[in-house]
């Protein structure tokens, strides 16, 4: 089986300097979204091969799709149109493709600017081609306004006889509600030989990829259509307001999957959750939460309001509140938040506390470890049960080079203490408040690293008594 997907338009009405299929819709290019429509019938081993009809000057396209052959594993031909001459035209790039497969196997053609297309419907397109034992089956809606689209005229069986375009229609086919979205499965043979009779004698002056049904009907063929119900599935875009709308339905989607799964949404409309994420039962999402990329949140974790997590694994039972985590591993009961930032490699093991204003960069926090309180930690480890006090900060970046922290278990970090790594603490010592540590500290030890204090008594009054004299002349 051979899926094509149809993406040489630019689209000017994006007004964007990049194609139109680059453009993206929660977190993934709309050619992406049509890519993985096919994913499914792929892991069924139905379609195997695709086809992608671009532009001649769309390097990005090009490059997205050899990322995501490589990562997929499904071999992707790239064909070129060079000329714009219509939809049939379009197609024909591919025959190449198309006239190596085997006369009955399977073709879809879908459009790269139509990213809500179900894998679901594609299967019931095969299904129905199969069962009523027909060579093409368009995938069709009921419009209440069908202006513009092609309209789908059947004859007295119920196959189709043709597609009549807009502009091309009569009035009694333009009075048709029924019209071609624009997707469908043919036999290969029937499509190669119906592309090699495409003319282009028609109001646009195009080579319309329609005008095969027609050829297929006329020839001994068989045409049907597949009703959806679904009009969002076949809605293309064309400008930015449509990709919001389609922004829209592709979100909702993705939160009544997550919330049928079990998952509390305060506000839904309020959550913004990539495809790929995963989330276990019993999670609470707050509104104003934003959940990016390969990110699993485990069972009876709350999360927000007002975070965004990206490309990290969040473990039970976690509360992570108004914070920003990127690149982060949780364990299990980890309270993060209010205002953290957790940057890449940050690592926190069960029952860890990391409270307002602390921000971490590859830095793992062990067992039992809180960092409540306004501290930078980074290049850091920092074993079990210690004790971060407010305002630390692990200086490890000395202009050229960056430089790692150790702090053993049980120690304790007095409050605005600074450690200039590379630097030790070593187990159960403690660091006086407003130290700077520049060297190892042993096991056992109290450190500290300040000016000694000295109280002169009275000397508050007098010191006042001098200035209020000053100012008053
Ligand atoms: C097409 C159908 C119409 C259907 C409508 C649904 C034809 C002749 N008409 O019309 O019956 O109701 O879709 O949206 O097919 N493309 C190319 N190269 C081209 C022309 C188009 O790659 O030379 C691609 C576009 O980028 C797009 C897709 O084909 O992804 C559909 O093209 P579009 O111009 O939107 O087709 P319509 O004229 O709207
Ligand atoms: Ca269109």
């Amino acid at each position: 089986m051979l899926g094509i997907i149809l993406a040489a338009g630019m689209g000017t009405r994006m007004k964007s300097s990049q194609p139109k299929v680059m453009h993206q819709l929660v977190s993934h290019p709309l050619l992406e979204w049509v890519l993985n429509s096919f994913e499914n019938l792929i892991e069924d081993k139905h379609c195997d091969k695709i086809a992608v009809v671009i532009g001649e000057n769309m390097p990005k396209v090009e490059e997205f799709l050899k990322h995501w052959s490589l990562e997929k594993g499904i071999e992707v031909q790239m064909f070129y149109q060079k000329e714009r001459l219509g939809t049939g035209h379009a197609v024909k790039m591919a025959l190449p493709a198309i006239e190596r497969l085997e006369d009955n196997e399977p073709v879809y053609i879908l459009c790269g600017d139509v990213p809500l297309i179900k894998s679901e419907t594609l299967q019931k397109m095969l299904h129905e081609n199969r069962r009523k034992d027909t060579d093409i089956a368009v995938l069709t809606v009921e419009k209440k306004d069908p202006t513009g689209y092609g309209r789908i005229i059947k004859t007295r069986e119920g196959y189709i006889k043709k597609i009549v375009e807009h502009k091309d229609a009569t009035k009694e086919e333009l009075a048709i509600k029924e019209i071609n979205s624009g997707m469908y499965l043919v036999k290969a043979s029937w499509l190669s030989q119906s592309l090699n009779h495409l003319k282009n004698d028609n109001q646009q002056g195009e080579y319309y990829l329609t005008d095969i049904v027609e050829w297929i009907d006329q020839n001994g063929g068989k045409a049907i259509s597949v009703v959806t119900e679904d009009h969002y599935e076949v809605s293309g875009i064309n400008n930015r307001y449509q990709l919001s709308i389609l922004e829209k339905v592709a979100r909702e989607r993705i939160n009544k999957k997550h919330m049928m799964n079990g998952v509390t949404m305060i506000d839904p409309d309020q959550v913004y959750i990539d495809p790929e994420v995963l989330i276990e039962p019993d999670c609470i999402i707050e509104p104003m939460s934003i959940i990016k990329g390969q990110t699993i949140i485990k069972r009876g974790t709350v999360i927000g309001p007002m975070t965004q997590i990206e490309n990290s694994t969040i473990g039970e039972n976690n509360i992570v509140e108004r914070s920003h985590l990127s690149g982060v591993q949780s364990k299990n009961n980890v309270k993060i938040g209010p205002f953290a930032r957790l940057r890449e490699n940050t690592i926190l093991e069960d029952d860890v506390k990391i409270g307002d204003f602390v921000e971490t960069k590859k830095t793992k926090v062990g067992k039992g470890s809180k960092a409540q309180h306004l501290s930078y930690l980074g290049d850091t480890t920092i074993e079990e049960d210690v004790n971060i006090g407010a305002g630390t900060i692990t200086c490890n970046y000395n202009g050229f080079s960056k430089n790692k922290t150790l702090i053993e278990k049980e120690a304790f970090i007095g409050s605005n203490t600074s450690l200039v790594a590379p630097v030790r603490i070593g187990k159960g010592s403690i660091v006086g408040a407003g130290s700077v540590i520049v060297r190892d500290v042993p096991e056992d030890t109290l450190a500290i690293a300040r000016g000694k204090q000295s109280n002169k008594e009275n000397r508050a009054s007098e010191l006042k008594n001098k200035y209020k004299n000053q100012k008053e002349g």
